[in-house]
């Protein structure tokens, strides 16, 4: 379909051209059509709305869509993550176009954690190596010795010296919960997710108690008091492994509702149970994620952005702690950084 069927309309008073799609275009066709004219790849995170993930070429976690995005040999990434996943690809592939279809797909763990503040922050804690999780901007990485995800958090820490002292940012919940795994006492800054926040123990109990043969699944970065009543923590793949692998008929999913979807191919007679946010909402969607859409997928391909740019010298410094994360969980020892 050509551009004619996109409708333009007059400028807005910022000067920007909305870009509204003709609802009769057939989104899947024309997006697999750009990606092969773009020669693309298209990764998305199990956050995603079903039919962005039904259109990727790879979805999974922060760690395999890292993985994904350091082995591809198309020349474009279109990422359908959030902000950092996106510039996590831009970091391994400077010279690939990266496009992400909402540049205001944010995370809350990475606004809440700006650069300078912890520039500054660090300056308390000489001496100390600094692992981050992968959900912080570039600037962060740069500044930190090597990152983690959800996926390897524990095997990044125990992959440290034991008599090095570690800073952990910039999830509270997952560093508390490595902590316990491994036993190693870490300096954590403060930041939280506004998602997996919103679950709450007594509203877990209740569902417990509404579904006694089911058993709880959580990310870890739900609070300890609702990891603490888990049969199993982990990461979205973690928790859809052990969906896929388990006998139990029922399951309590205590992360984004976005995973529900590839645990339903994968368990069709599983009941599968979204533990309730706070918020009064019936299931936890997280508010960046579902920015994209599938039209703005194919708006990003069609344009050539928005894409993703980073400077220089921060996506060295970057690089550094990404590739050490892939070398750690590639089976490579890391010394605990300079
Ligand atoms: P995973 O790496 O476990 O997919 O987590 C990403 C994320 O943003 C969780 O909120
Ligand atoms: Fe960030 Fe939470 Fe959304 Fe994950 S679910 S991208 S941690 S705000």
């Amino acid at each position: 379909m050509s551009s004619t069927s996109v409708l333009e309309l007059p400028l807005t008073a910022s000067g920007m051209t909305p870009r509204v799609v003709d609802p009769a275009l057939d989104l899947e066709v024309e997006i697999r059509r750009l990606k092969k004219q773009l020669n693309a790849v298209i990764l998305a995170h199990y956050y995603q709305e079903s039919d962005i993930q039904d259109v990727a070429d790879f979805v999974g976690d922060s760690l395999g869509l890292s993985q994904e995005a350091a082995k591809t040999r198309a020349d474009v990434i279109v990422f359908c993550g959030v902000h950092f996943m996106a510039e996590t690809a831009k970091i391994l592939n400077p010279d690939k176009r990266v496009l992400l279809p909402d540049l205001d797909a944010g995370c809350s763990l990475a606004d809440r954690c700006p650069p300078e503040t912890f520039a500054q922050w660090l300056k308390l804690y000489p001496g100390h190596t600094v692992i981050s999780y992968i959900n912080c901007s570039a600037a962060v990485k740069a500044l930190s010795d090597v990152i983690c995800t959800s996926s390897n958090a524990v095997e990044i820490v125990r992959s440290v010296p034991k008599d090095r002292p570690i800073v952990f940012a910039p999830d509270r919940h997952l560093g508390r919960w490595v902590m316990k795994q491994t036993g190693r006492d870490m300096v954590l800054w403060p930041g939280f997710c506004v998602v997996h926040e919103q679950f709450s123990q007594r509203r877990i109990v209740r569902l417990r108690a509404e579904h006694p043969d089911a058993l709880l699944i959580a990310h870890p970065e739900c609070e300890e008091s609702v990891l603490s009543l888990a049969d199993h923590v982990g990461s979205t793949s973690s928790l859809l492994q052990f969906v896929r692998t388990s006998p139990a008929k029922a399951f309590i999913v205590a992360t984004e509702a976005g995973i529900l979807h590839p645990m339903r191919r994968a368990r069709p007679d599983a009941k599968l149970i979204p533990a309730e946010p706070s918020s009064g909402c019936n299931c936890a969607l997280c508010p960046y994620m579902r920015l994209n859409t599938l039209e703005k997928v194919y708006l990003c391909m069609r344009d050539g952005r928005p894409q993703i740019e980073i400077p220089e010298p921060t996506r060295t410094k970057a690089l550094r702690a990404v590739q050490r994360m892939l070398d750690v969980s590639a089976g490579k020892v890391f010394t605990g950084g300079d």
